[in-house]
């Protein structure tokens, strides 16, 4: 299917910035704490979906069952060593071709969004100075159910006042990428092509739209 880009919708972790790394990081160190490990390739499950489904995940990894106050607990730990990383980043950490890809669709017309399942994006957006260059935020401060519930990506839509079928959702975890076929958009998948198999077309980063786009 062709469509028109009208609107284009960011993820955060992964697609505008690194930050998976940092999640990936603070979550092996609550599940070192508990006697167990935590590889890159188990990280691959928790990208997109919320904190809460994150650690469930990561406890059955490590086989543990615990009482929801003591995973709020875990919860809380785990983001407060994320959010330690989060306050040393900069805009040197922004992936090329980034702030270029966004400024030359807006120059054209095409609204943008944030859809990001993370309570840390407006933190994030403010030590990447980069919230200009979206005319609308939506975080998962705002949404009740997580990707891959197309939630974020319809609200995101409805702000812009572009209907789901003239969005393209820029995405690198699978939960993210099945949110926006639900919500009836296309998918542009940010990263392996094997792991985003679903979606419509995948690319290293939004670097390569540029280079494509200037040949
Ligand atoms: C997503 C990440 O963007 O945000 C997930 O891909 C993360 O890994 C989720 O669990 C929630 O993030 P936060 O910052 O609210 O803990
Ligand atoms: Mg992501």
């Amino acid at each position: 299917m062709i469509r028109e880009m009208r609107a284009a919708i960011f993820d955060l972790d992964g697609v505008i910035v690194d930050t998976a790394k940092y999640h990936y990081l603070a979550w092996k160190r609550l599940a070192n704490e508990y006697g167990f490990d935590f590889t890159e390739a188990d990280n691959e499950r928790l990208k997109g979906v919320s904190r809460v489904q994150s650690l469930e995940i990561l406890l059955e990894i490590g086989g543990l069952t615990f009482d929801n106050a003591a995973k709020a607990q875990m919860a809380a730990r785990k983001n407060e060593w994320y959010i330690d990383y989060i306050h040393h980043m900069d805009a040197s950490e922004i992936f090329p071709g980034v702030i270029e890809y966004l400024q030359r669709i807006r120059v054209r017309g095409i609204k943008t969004a944030l859809g990001s399942a993370s309570r840390n994006a407006p933190l994030i957006l403010e030590r990447l100075g980069v919230s200009a260059l979206f005319d609308v935020i939506v975080d998962g401060n705002q949404v009740t159910k997580a990707k891959p519930d197309p939630e974020v990506f319809l609200r995101a839509a409805d702000e812009l006042g572009i209907p789901p079928a003239s969005c393209i959702v820029f995405e690198d975890a699978e939960a993210g990428i099945e949110a926006a076929h639900r919500a009836g958009m296309g998918t542009v998948g940010i990263g392996n092509s094997y792991i985003l198999k679903e979606a419509d077309i995948v690319l290293p980063g939004l670097f390569e739209l540029i280079v494509i786009s200037v040949c």
